[in-house]
């Protein structure tokens, strides 16, 4: 579609001497799709001639050219309308998706190095839901870029330090550490954290004793740094769990803690550059009015995230070399970036315009039966036995020996994940079981159904792929919908990658997949005349293609048979 665009602006450039870039802003697809595929007006072409539009376009008409692909140039009125060759068209973009595979939609340039900081919990505290958008738009977007052909860097930025240690400990000396055979150690250590919280309302002294432990584990004592090391590696061994079930993998697990012994050079080095300032006792950057004083040391020598984000930017740089940093955090951390955006300016760092915040909205309602706000593995086992009741209710004719409960599996991750990544991401999600889950909606459960069908209609069709795909016998209305759908996907996967929005791929494969139904209900294949079968059956394998290629770009797995 966009080459014939292209070729189309370049022939208009020709014939008429004006811009390329002027003619490439002017055609658009007619109104009424009745009038052709794409329309050139001719008002600027009649000011520079001295005629009236509709002479200028009826002129036009009249000596053009027409650029391969092709079939017709007519005026109307003030306007030139062309009409695509659609049978050479159909048969170049089917041919073109299944010689590339699963390349198909990766012609961007590449080339470059994006680190890119995701998930990023905070240890101690169950996976929360909350979690769940960074991680999700996270993986999204490394899967999108790798797949331009970037090199990217996954990294999740754990928030494994602070004073929440202090507590854990201070519960577990009271209450006891989680026994060998724990089912859910983790769940006791946030239950050790709660009661140790609450109980310091009623006595200051564990306040004290939680801040004193923070103070020893910060100078690094040798019994406090082994409580901390075993608390991380319970939280983390959870994390895993979560991130193996979705298929997500990181590149680095390099947490706040990691960066402790890095901060001093960095904040020598702001001291050095005569850019910090002390004020009450601590020490930071002012940065004007509207981003104001960043903290980067408290009167008590304690750092602060902030200090720990500009340490571990620097320490990327030095290790990665990155072209771009993306941050996916939540929206309401948008000073915080930009103050470390304008700290690195400041430092006269290369990478400080390489600094992205990528921000993302709240997600309401995300509870379980039982109505609290739920740790994400007990979310995700709700989810198992919802998908399965939708799934036995939804699809009638099930597959004979399929693993039922593999499959909720697989719907019940593609409707949580479809769920989050279909809206823009700064919108705020509500999140309703029943939307979710559904079959008939804008769902996962919606385009994973499409994907199975598909490929159940090619595994039944009897029939082979073509030697060379003739558009000739897919001269239907509904293939050429199909193809011009299915040509769209690299655009698309660009655009998602430009505005870091996977909610592009999201909307994308939902009208594939109603285009696809569509032409299903009119391209049918196993009683198709023996010359159609092979060439609608090459239609429908790139339509799968298309499909699967874009749900793995939003972490989905396609699903084969349901
Ligand atoms: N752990 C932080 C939080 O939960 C998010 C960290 C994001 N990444 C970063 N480099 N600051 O709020």
């Amino acid at each position: 579609m966009q080459e014939l665009r292209r070729a189309l602006v370049a022939a208009l450039a020709d014939a008429t001497g004006l811009d390329p870039e002027a003619i490439d802003g002017a055609v658009t697809p007619p109104r009424n799709p009745d009038h052709g595929d794409l329309a050139f007006p001719c008002f600027a072409l009649a000011r520079a001639r001295g005629q009236n539009p509709a002479q200028a376009a009826a002129a036009l008409a009249r000596t053009f050219v027409l650029p391969p692909g092709f079939a017709r140039a007519e005026a109307a009125g003030p306007y030139l309308n062309l009409r695509f060759d659609r049978t050479a068209f159909v048969a170049r973009v089917v041919s073109r998706v299944l010689a590339e595979g699963n390349r198909y939609g990766a012609s961007g340039t590449g080339g470059l190095t994006i680190v890119v900081d995701f998930s990023s919990p905070n240890i101690a505290k169950p996976f929360h839901v909350g979690h769940l958008r960074s991680t999700l738009i996270g993986w999204s977007l490394v899967r999108i870029l790798r797949f331009l052909g970037h090199t990217v860097i996954g990294i999740n930025h754990l928030g494994d330090w602070g004073t929440q240690f202090g507590y854990v400990h201070a519960g577990c000396r009271r209450w006891g550490r989680p026994p060998d055979d724990d089912p859910d150690p983790i769940e006791t250590l946030v239950d050790r954290y709660v009661r140790a919280t609450r109980l310091k309302d009623e006595d200051p002294a564990v306040e004290a004793e939680a801040r004193d432990f923070f103070r020893r584990l910060e100078a690094g004592d040798a019994e406090a740094t082994a409580f901390w090391e075993y608390a991380r590696a319970v939280s983390l061994e959870e994390f895993r769990t979560i991130y193996d079930r979705i298929g997500i993998r990181f590149d680095a697990f390099t947490g706040e803690a990691f960066f402790n012994d890095k901060m001093a050079a960095v904040l020598a080095e702001v001291e050095a550059k005569g850019i910090g300032e002390i004020s009450d006792g601590a020490f930071g950057v002012a940065l004007g009015e509207e981003l104001g004083f960043a903290l980067l040391r408290k009167a008590d020598g304690a750092t602060l995230y902030l200090t720990r984000d500009l340490t571990a930017v620097d320490y990327r740089y030095s290790t990665y070399r990155f072209d771009r940093v993306l941050y996916v955090v939540g929206a309401p951390q948008a000073l915080h970036f930009r103050q470390l955006g304008a700290l690195c300016a400041r430092l006269g760092k290369p990478y400080a315009d390489a600094i992205v915040h990528v921000p993302f909205g709240h997600v309401h309602g995300m509870r379980t039966r039982s109505g609290g706000a739920v740790a994400l593995k007990d979310f995700l086992e709700e989810a198992v036995e919802r998908a399965l009741t939708a799934f036995r209710e939804e699809v009638v004719k099930r597959p004979a020996g399929l693993d039922e409960r593999a499959v909720a599996e697989q719907i019940a991750l593609s409707a949580i994940l479809f769920n989050d990544l279909a809206r823009g991401r700064i919108k705020d999600v509500t999140f309703d079981w029943d939307e979710a889950l559904s079959f008939r909606g804008d769902t996962g459960p919606y385009l994973q159904y499409a994907h199975a069908r598909i490929n159940g209609i090619a595994l039944k069709a009897g029939a082979e792929l073509p030697v060379a795909v003739d558009g000739h016998r897919l001269a239907e209305d509904e293939a050429y919908q199909l193809a011009t759908q299915m040509s769209r996907f690299p655009e698309a996967v660009a655009r998602a990658a430009e505005t870091y929005e996977p909610s592009v791929v999201a909307g994308y494969l939902l009208e594939l997949a109603r285009t696809f139904s569509r032409s299903n209900e009119v391209l049918r294949v196993k009683d198709a005349p023996p010359e159609v079968k092979d060439h609608r059956f090459a239609l429908f394998v790139a339509c799968r293609q298309v499909l699967a290629s874009g749900l793995r770009l939003l972490g989905i797995e396609p699903i084969d048979r349901m």
